[in-house]
């Protein structure tokens, strides 16, 4: 059987994501009508969670359950891969079992396993290299203030993270640039990231430069899960990488301010930004659950027609 995996942003091309813009947009302002629409159901996703969430978990269970679907929440720490069973032999029994899986896991080579062993669709809720669910809301999100962000320049602040990795990823399907700028000992990696070129992105030590004059600047925490036993380090290592009011003054004007979420005010961001009226955070968080709707329609349905 054909089926496609959604484990990167590159996993998809232009035209499948402007299709998930569209269904999303439809399925947002059904939902917000309150209007019933149930093409999945009898149809169940697996998560397996081996690192916290609140976004992607309620995300993902609510979705699948106003899809007409259900969703079962497991954790790495209470089934058997907890106990030593291998990725592979759970990939084989999970996916006899459900119609759709979202992992959470720490290496990207897991959830590759996993997907090479699944007889149904696995999707990237994170890795520690990439998160690509969340970028997808995000540039729907500034297609919903803003328009195409196609020839837009975007200034990622901090770290070389999972984040960083899909944003980059995302500017070659989409053709914007990103400027990154993170403190030394924590550049990207475009090989690992498996970046066609080098024409969408450039590199800046001084993160006011990166700024200067983006349409978007975002950020991040400055110690992802599983990088804690570093977190005081990296205090020091990061404290010239705020995004405050100064710095997103270099901004446009009417640049937007976005992060993933959970936020550290006066870490990664200042509660000014943060909480200010350039920062769309409220609404990236809440496109999770409209596109990610998208998302597992399309790989369980494929393209339907509109009924717009
Ligand atoms: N942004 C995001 O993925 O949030 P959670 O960690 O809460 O799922
Ligand atoms: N970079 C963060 C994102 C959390 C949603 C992490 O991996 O912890």
């Amino acid at each position: 059987m054909q089926f496609k995996h959604f484990l990167k942003f590159n996993d998809f091309c232009r035209d499948e994501y402007e299709y998930l813009f569209e269904r999303a947009r439809w399925i947002k302002q059904e939902f917000k009508q309150y209007r019933q629409y149930w093409p999945l159901s009898d149809r169940t996703l697996a998560m397996i969670f081996d690192k916290n969430s609140t976004r992607t978990r309620l995300s993902f269970e609510a979705g699948m359950h106003q899809l007409g679907g259900d969703a079962i929440y497991l954790s790495t720490k209470d089934t058997q891969l907890g106990r030593g069973e291998t990725v592979e032999d759970a990939a084989r029994v999970i996916s006899r079992m459900v119609d759709l899986i979202m992992i959470r896991t720490y290496q990207h080579d897991t959830i590759k396993r996993f997907a090479e062993n699944s007889r149904v669709p696995v999707i990237n809720g994170l890795t520690d290299e990439y998160h690509p669910c969340q970028i997808m809301s995000d540039i729907f999100t500034y297609s919903e203030y803003r328009g195409s962000i196609e020839g837009k320049t975007v200034a990622w602040i901090g770290d070389s993270n999972n984040m960083c990795n899909t944003w980059l990823q995302a500017a070659e399907i989409f053709n914007f640039q990103v400027r990154v700028s993170t403190p030394p000992g924590y550049d990207i990696n475009p090989e690992r990231i498996g970046l066609n070129d080098a024409t969408h992105y450039e590199t800046y030590a001084n993160p006011r430069e990166a700024v200067m004059n983006a349409d978007l600047v975002t950020t991040d925490v400055w110690t992802s899960m599983g990088f804690e036993a570093e977190a005081e380090q990296r205090k020091n290592d990061f404290a010239a990488f705020c995004v405050n009011t100064e710095m997103m003054s270099l901004a446009k004007s009417d640049a937007l301010f976005m992060h993933c979420l959970p936020a550290h005010r006066g870490e990664e961001v200042s509660a000014e930004v943060l909480d200010g009226p350039q920062s769309v955070v409220w609404d990236e968080a809440e496109n999770r659950l409209h596109t990610q709707k998208a998302l597992m329609e399309y790989l369980l349905l494929g393209k339907i027609k509109n009924e717009m």
